[in-house]
């Protein structure tokens, strides 16, 4: 049965906003926009209050994480929120000796690389989840209708991580790790999928909108290797969800990305979500191609998109972004529904006012 979420109250509904009704395949009153990364380092307000306050510990601090959350919807009028987390703050929740190091991204204290280590992993408890339930109830609260976006890290993205016991460029271990040692990685695949899981449905029941899988890193599989060793865990963590519906009824809607992804989109897309987002390498109007060109089980073709502005252009000149911004706009119409966002997050240097205005020019055009 369909399990209904707490945020039926309509006065609140978010059902109606541009975000859920593009994600839907509809025609929004506004062109929806949000940046990946929006609430981070590009803002003052943001350096400001996580000064002297590691990045897992203000994930964990309810008020500081919904304040981050709210501060670029304040500013630039965004949208969505996406909710203030990281990928490896379940791992934190569960035991695991996790942080992350600033410039350097998630560092383990033990890299999990046999059977035992995995057998060894902390199962992520709903008790410990609690930080997570007020930060995004304190978040809803205050976003009336702007809906809030919750997230996970897809499982190859995060045992990534965990193989290496930090950032790798190549991801070797892990993809050594499928062929040498197959159900060790299935073990540790199918741990991170419960894990994502759990966390993203979380957030979905203390009331955020949407979802978002995160599967960074997933552009460095051949399509062979995704679909054997990956996709069936990233179908995993979505279906912790897909009995979620809001408050019109309907599916919470997800939406599934990666960078890198060109080859593997139609793969990705198979995993469950609604709606695919693209990086900048790949032109909307080709993923729509390649999307179309390959529907699902169910028999679905073309998917509504989201994407994909370069982030190195948000440093250009004005009138190169702003041609760009309108080219993504543009090719997005081929798609059933498109909600613009960058091709991955925003780059810490980016002028803050520059996203503002990027906001605004994408208001100002036809949905
Ligand atoms: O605004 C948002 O998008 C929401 C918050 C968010 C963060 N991390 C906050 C964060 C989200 C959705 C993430 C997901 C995440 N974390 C991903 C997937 C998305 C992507 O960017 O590909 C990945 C791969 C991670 C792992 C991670 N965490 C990295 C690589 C880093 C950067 C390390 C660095 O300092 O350069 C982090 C840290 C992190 N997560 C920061 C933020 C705002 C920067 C830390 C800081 O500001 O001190």
């Amino acid at each position: 049965a369909d399990h209904p979420l707490a945020t039926t109250d309509p006065a609140w509904s978010t059902a109606a906003s541009p975000l859920i009704t593009a994600y839907r395949g509809g025609i929004p009153s506004r062109t929806p926009v949000w940046f990946m990364r929006q609430a981070g380092r590009s803002l003052p307000e943001y350096r400001r209050v996580r000064e002297g306050i590691g990045m897992l510990e203000s994930c964990l601090k309810p008020e500081l994480a919904s304040e981050i959350t709210l501060q670029p919807v304040r500013r630039h009028d965004v949208d969505a929120a996406i909710f203030f987390s990281d990928i490896v703050v379940p791992l934190r929740l569960a035991g695991v000796d996790v942080d992350i190091v600033p410039g350097t991204g998630p560092v383990l204290g033990t890299a999990v690389r046999t059977a035992e280590d995995v057998a060894a992993l902390p199962e992520l408890s709903d008790e410990s989840l609690e930080p997570i339930h007020e930060a995004v109830r304190l978040t809803v609260a205050e976003l009336g209708s702007t809906p809030l976006i919750g997230f996970a890290g897809a499982p190859f993205t995060v045992a990534a991580y965990m193989v290496e016991g930090g950032p790798s460029r190549d991801h070797l271990g892990p993809r050594t790790m499928m062929h040498a040692d197959p159900e060790t990685w299935d073990a540790l695949a199918t741990w991170a999928a419960d894990t994502a899981g759990r966390f993203l449905r979380a957030q979905l029941e203390a009331g955020a909108s949407a979802g978002q899988l995160f599967d960074s890193w997933a552009g460095s599989l051949s399509l062979a290797d995704y679909e054997r060793f990956v996709q069936p865990h990233s179908a995993r963590a979505l279906a912790h969800v897909s009995d979620l519906v809001g408050a019109d009824g309907q599916s919470v809607p997800l939406v599934h990305f990666g960078t890198g992804t060109s080859e593997i989109l139609p793969a990705m897309r198979d995993a469950g979500a609604a709606v695919m987002g693209v990086d900048y390498r790949l032109p909307l109007g080709e993923a729509h191609r390649r999307l179309g060109a390959s529907p699902g089980p169910d028999g679905r073709g073309a998917v509504p998109l989201q994407g994909n502005i370069d982030p190195a252009l948000l440093d250009a000149p004005w009138a190169v972004l702003e041609a760009h911004v309108r080219e993504v706009v543009e090719s997005g119409r081929v798609a059933p529904g498109h909600v613009v966002n960058l091709g991955h997050g925003v780059p810490p240097g980016t002028d803050p006012e520059v996203l503002t205005r990027v906001v605004e020019l994408i208001h100002s055009l036809r949905p």
